[in-house]
């Protein structure tokens, strides 16, 4: 049997692929990955590319999806993302800086415990070494705010420290604490998520590296 990219069937268009207006596989391919030509795999990465716009309309549709949760918070995780984003753009922050800020928390849409290493794996395509670096160390900066709470070392930024450049631990302190941890004001005059969607579309147009 002819099969789809992706294993749908051929008439059996998927969800995913109606919502991104994807065309259905006009040229036989593999069942299976051992029985793979080159051609086959060139056709993949072409449409692959096509349809890169779909990760960007992930990205906003997980945005918006933190309006659900709030958890004891003073505003939900989507004020909290835009109010963050909006303290950095009006700081002079770029794109890349802006939308990662954005971005920051978009890991609790999935899992609490873990949420800034989902959030780093989805950002280190499409923004700089460095950008990705203020992300992945994140809540070891924000714990000079709150860890003492739970225990914590409120020091535990320093253990970066070594590991990242001086600007780049300069970055990662700016984010935390000029940023990030004042984000929760229910007063603030955040600008909507829709001010960043033409931003969060060309971060995320193309990948930098896979
Ligand atoms: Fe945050």
């Amino acid at each position: 049997m002819t099969r789809g990219i992706g294993g749908a069937g051929l008439g059996e268009r998927s969800e995913a692929s109606r919502r991104h207006n994807v065309p259905m596989a006009t040229t036989e391919t593999f069942t299976r990955m051992d029985e793979s030509t080159a051609e086959q795999w060139a056709e993949i990465g072409k449409q692959t590319f096509a349809h890169r716009d779909r990760v960007a309309d992930s990205v906003l549709a997980m945005l918006r999806s933190l309006e659900a949760i709030t958890d004891g918070f003073a505003v939900d995780q989507l004020e909290h993302s835009v109010q963050t984003a909006t303290r950095a753009e009006r700081a002079g922050a770029d794109a890349e800086v802006v939308v990662t800020a954005l971005c920051h928390d978009i890991g609790k849409a999935v899992s609490v415990p873990n949420h800034p290493e989902i959030a780093a794996a989805i950002l280190k395509p499409y923004v700089r070494p460095e950008v990705h670096d203020m992300i992945r160390v994140h809540q070891d900066f924000q714990g000079r705010h709150y860890y003492a709470h739970f225990g914590g070392d409120p020091d535990a930024r320093e253990t970066h420290r070594a590991e990242l450049d001086p600007e780049v631990f300069s970055l990662a302190e700016r984010f935390a604490d000029e940023w990030d941890q004042v984000a929760f004001d229910p007063d603030y005059d955040s600008e909507p998520l829709e001010h960043f969607e033409p931003l969060v579309r060309e971060v995320f147009a193309q990948a930098k590296m896979l």
